[in-house]
């Protein structure tokens, strides 16, 4: 089996404490060797291997693991963008016309639209992402989105349970998703979903469609606390899902649930921003000894952007994180949301998923927000993206 180097790394940041200094586990000087598509060694700048990418002292990190998107959808909401900024409040009510024109799309459509947004993604750094359905809500429908996100994935999320579609009765609709859309969404996925707020499921409801989904073999996640406070949060963690995400509106009994839980909080800073919702208090959290993530949350409603460059951005200037733990957020901590540990560090038997950065150290991700600093992304250890005029 040959070995690649990527040589010459000025800081490579591993975030694996465990491998470097500092909470990142930070190597200076370093190769990193990458052999059949995963992490085989660290080694000084000029070590011995088959091939050789030269990094030019750049910065190397782990490629970002975002834990949370939709990527799989029809249709534009810039008006209803515009009408938020103007004053109007996010409602859920507006995922409704994006499976209007989800519905209406052909399966060609969806996947290049698909395929775009997975390319910004490895334009940006994210390497791996979960990818949800709930843009159709029909048995059918909801069956052919996780087909197709299980064409960009092997994290795919069932949420039939986003939102009761317009005109049918909520009790029926949530018989119908833990019944024949289950049956027909389970075997194309790993996880179950459910938008437990006001406007979309209750807790009873939200607790049957988890149930339901775990009976049928899938790993657990919630949206949670999203739009105000509710019972989301502490429904996640006894059921023992693997995540809660937005977190915006934490109170003290969903801070000690998620202490010591299994449950990752997951932040959506992105969301936040774009309508207009208070940004969550990730210290408080943190300092509590809860396990956070960062996800973009890509969807064309509540957050329209593929960077996790601008979540890491928002979560150090507005959530209290410090440039460390939002890095690790964004790579350990979405791994760890999608309970995988081959993801999300450089650390040998971790897959060689890495981004080149035109930056000498990971600060510059919030220190320059809004800035293109991938020069290049590797999966596998195979170079998919190199920014246009980058050796
Ligand atoms: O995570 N909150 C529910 N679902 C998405 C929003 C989807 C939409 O507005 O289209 C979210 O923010």
């Amino acid at each position: 089996m040959s070995t690649l180097a990527i040589d010459r790394i000025g800081l490579l940041v591993t975030c694996d404490p465990g491998l470097g200094e500092g909470p990142l586990g930070v190597v200076p000087d370093a190769a990193l060797i990458i052999e059949d598509g995963r992490v085989a060694a660290i080694e000084r700048a000029g070590a011995e291997a088959d091939a050789r990418l030269d990094a030019r002292q750049r910065c190397v990190i782990p490629g970002f693991v975002d834990s949370h998107t939709h990527l799989v959808f029809a249709g534009d909401r810039a008006e209803e963008f515009a009408e938020r900024m103007a004053g109007r409040p996010y409602q859920a009510g507006g995922i409704l016309s994006t499976v209007t024109a989800t519905r209406e799309a052909s399966d060609d459509q969806l996947r290049h639209g698909a395929g775009v947004r997975r390319r910004e993604q490895l334009r940006a750094g994210i390497t791996h992402a979960e990818i949800k359905s709930g843009y159709d809500l029909t048995v059918s429908g909801e069956a052919r989105l996780c087909r197709l996100a299980g064409e960009l994935t092997d994290d795919v999320t069932f949420l039939g349970a986003h939102v009761v579609p317009a005109g049918t009765d909520p009790d029926e609709y949530v018989e119908l998703v833990c019944g024949a859309m289950l049956t027909a969404c389970a075997p194309q996925a790993r996880w179950i979903d459910v938008f437990c707020e006001t406007g979309a499921f209750d807790a009873d409801q939200s607790r049957a469609v988890l149930q339901a989904g775990r009976e049928a073999g899938l790993g657990l996640r919630v949206h949670a606390n999203q739009l105000g406070p509710g019972p989301g949060v502490r429904l996640a963690v006894e059921l023992g899902a693997a995540s809660a995400d937005h977190c915006t509106y934490l109170e003290d009994a969903d801070i000690e649930a998620l202490s010591g839980s299994q449950t990752v909080a997951t932040f959506l800073p992105a969301t936040d921003f774009a309508t207009r919702q208070p940004y969550p208090d990730a210290r408080r959290a943190i300092d509590a000894g809860v396990s956070v993530a960062l996800a973009t949350n890509t969807n064309p409603g509540s957050s329209y952007t593929t960077s996790m460059s601008f979540c890491i951005a928002l979560a150090v200037r507005d959530l209290g994180m410090t440039l460390e733990e939002a890095l690790l957020a964004a790579t350990v901590g979405g791994a760890q949301a999608l309970r995988r540990s081959d993801l999300g560090r450089l650390t040998p038997g971790a897959r060689a998923d890495a981004v080149l950065l035109d930056a000498p150290s990971p600060a510059h991700l919030a220190y320059r927000p809004g800035m293109a600093l991938v020069a290049a992304t590797l999966l596998g250890g195979e170079v998919v993206y190199r920014e246009a005029g980058s050796g």
